[in-house]
C-alpha cells in the first residue's frame, strides 16, 4: 500500500519501478567492468535469454470475487519466517558496485525483514555483515573450499555469527566463460575484491606461507584456488552435515535425479538454479525444469528457485510451479549500484509490492492458494 500511494501521490522514487527496465537504468550509472560483471552471463548470453522466455510461456490464470482485499503473503521455509517468499541471493564482490556493498544490503535486508544470502566472497567479513544485518534473517552461502580446515572454519564463524541455514553453491567449481570480463579483463576476484572471509580467516592464514601484507596476490590466488577444481562428491555432504548442524540447501540443481540425491543423502532443501545463466551457455531455462523436480522431491526437501526473477509475476509463477520461495540476484545489486541501501531498499521493496498485488488480482490470498491450476503453459 506505501509503495503503491507514494506512486499515486508526488513522491517520485529514487528510480524506476519497472524491474525490466532497471538494468538499462543501472547501466547508465555503472563503470563499465562493474556492470559487465553484474549483467553478463556465461558464453553467449543463451542460458540467461532461456530464464526469461520460460517466464513468458507460462501464463497467470486469474481467478475473480475471491475476496482477496486482505492477503498475507508471509512465509517460513526452513525455519526461517519472511514477509514474502522472496530472499536476497548470494552475490559476491558487493563492493565493486558500491563501496558499502553487502553491509548495505544487509541493512536494507533487515530493515524489510527479508532474508539475505551471504556469499563466501563476500567483499566484507561475514561478521561485519552480520552486525550490519541485526536481528535481519541471514543464511550463509559456501563455496565449497578444498581444505576442510578451512571449511570447518567458515562454517563455524558462519553459525557463531547467526547465519541459520547454510546454501552449498555445487554449480560454480571453476568460473565459465565468460566473455564480457574477459574483454574488458575485469575479474574482481583477481583485483583483490570478495576476500575479506579469507583474509579475516586464521584457518586460511594459518596456511600461507607469507601473510597478505607481505605477498597480496598469492594470497588472493590462493583464496581462488581453494574453490577451483572439485574433489567433492555426493558422498562428501556427510562432512559438511557433520559440521553443520542448522539445515542444508544445495543450490544450482538443474536435473531431476541430482534433485533425488540431494533429497536422498539427507540435504533439507535445494534451490533450482542455473546461477543466472553464469555458469553454462546454451542450458535450459531454470523455470523449464521447476515442475518436474517439485514434483519428484517437493514433499521430501524445500525446493527453492531462482535465475530470471525480475517481477512479481514471475514470483507467482515459480510458486505455482511448486517452489516455497524464490532467490532475486541481479535486481537488488542494480538497486545497491544506483542508491546503496536505499536502492537496495527500493528495488526489494518493489518487487515485494509487486507480487502482492499480482497475487491478490489473480484471485489469491497467501501463498499456499497458488498450485498448477494457477498457471497455463502458452502455446
Ligand atoms: C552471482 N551468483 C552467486 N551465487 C553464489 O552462490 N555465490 C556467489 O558469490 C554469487 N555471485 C554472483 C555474482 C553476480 C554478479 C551475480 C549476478 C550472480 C548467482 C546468484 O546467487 C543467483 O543464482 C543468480 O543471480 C540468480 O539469477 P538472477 O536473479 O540474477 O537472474
Amino acid at each position: 500500500n506505501e509503495v503503491y500511494l507514494q506512486g499515486l501521490g508526488d513522491q517520485l522514487p529514487p528510480f524506476t519501478t519497472d524491474a525490466t527496465k532497471l538494468e538499462a537504468v543501472a547501466e547508465e550509472a555503472m563503470e563499465p567492468g562493474p556492470f559487465g560483471y553484474v549483467a553478463g552471463g556465461a558464453g553467449s548470453g543463451d542460458t540467461m535469454r532461456a530464464n526469461r522466455d520460460a517466464f513468458a510461456r507460462w501464463r497467470i490464470v486469474p481467478r475473480m470475487l475471491c475476496d482477496a482485499t486482505t492477503r498475507d503473503t508471509s512465509v517460513t521455509v526452513l525455519g526461517t519466517s519472511m514477509p514474502a517468499p522472496i530472499l536476497l541471493a548470494p552475490i559476491g564482490v558487493q563492493s565493486i558496485v558500491h563501496p558499502d556493498g553487502e553491509l548495505a544490503t544487509a541493512r536494507a535486508a533487515s530493515a524489510l525483514g527479508v532474508p539475505m544470502v551471504l556469499s563466501t566472497a563476500s567483499s566484507y567479513a561475514l561478521e561485519d555483515v552480520a552486525e550490519a544485518n541485526g536481528d535481519g534473517p541471514r543464511w550463509f552461502q559456501l563455496y565449497w573450499p578444498n581444505e576442510d580446515a578451512v571449511c570447518v572454519s567458515l562454517l563455524e564463524r558462519a553459525k557463531a555469527a547467526g547465519y541459520t541455514a547454510l546454501v552449498v553453491t555445487l554449480d560454480t567449481w571453476t568460473l565459465a566463460w565468460r566473455p564480457r570480463d574477459l574483454d574488458q579483463a575485469y575479474l574482481p576476484f583477481l583485483r583483490g575484491i570478495g576476500v575479506a572471509n579469507a583474509f579475516s580467516d586464521p584457518a586460511f592464514l594459518a596456511g600461507l606461507e607469507k601473510s597478505p601484507a607481505e605477498d597480496q596476490g598469492m594470497a588472493v590466488l590462493r583464496w581462488v584456488s581453494l574453490f577451483t577444481g572439485t574433489d567433492k562428491s555426493w558422498d562428501r555432504l556427510s562432512f559438511l552435515r557433520s559440521h553443520w548442524d542448522g539445515p542444508i540447501v544445495l543450490k544450482g540443481i538443474q536435473h531431476v535425479v541430482d534433485a533425488r540425491r540431494a533429497a536422498d543423502a539427507g540435504m533439507d532443501g535445494i534451490v533450482v538454479s542455473n546461477h543466472g545463466g553464469r555458469q553454462v551457455d546454451g542450458a535450459i531455462g531454470s523455470l523449464e525444469v521447476l515442475p518436474e523436480i517439485a514434483a519428484a522431491v517437493g514433499d521430501q526437501v524445500s525446493v527453492l528457485f531462482d535465475s530470471g526473477v525480475r517481477t512479481g509475476a514471475d514470483v507467482f509463477k515459480a510458486l505455482a510451479l511448486g517452489a516455497s520461495a524464490v532467490l532475486v540476484g541481479r535486481p537488488y545489486v542494480y538497486g545497491l549500484a544506483l542508491g546503496g541501501e536505499a536502492g537496495v531498499r527500493h528495488a526489494v521493496r518493489s518487487l515485494l509490492a509487486d507480487f502482492d498485488l499480482t497475487l491478490g488480482l489473480a484471485g489469491a490470498r497467501c501463498p499456499d492458494d497458488l498450485g498448477l491450476g494457477s498457471v497455463r503453459l502458452s502455446a
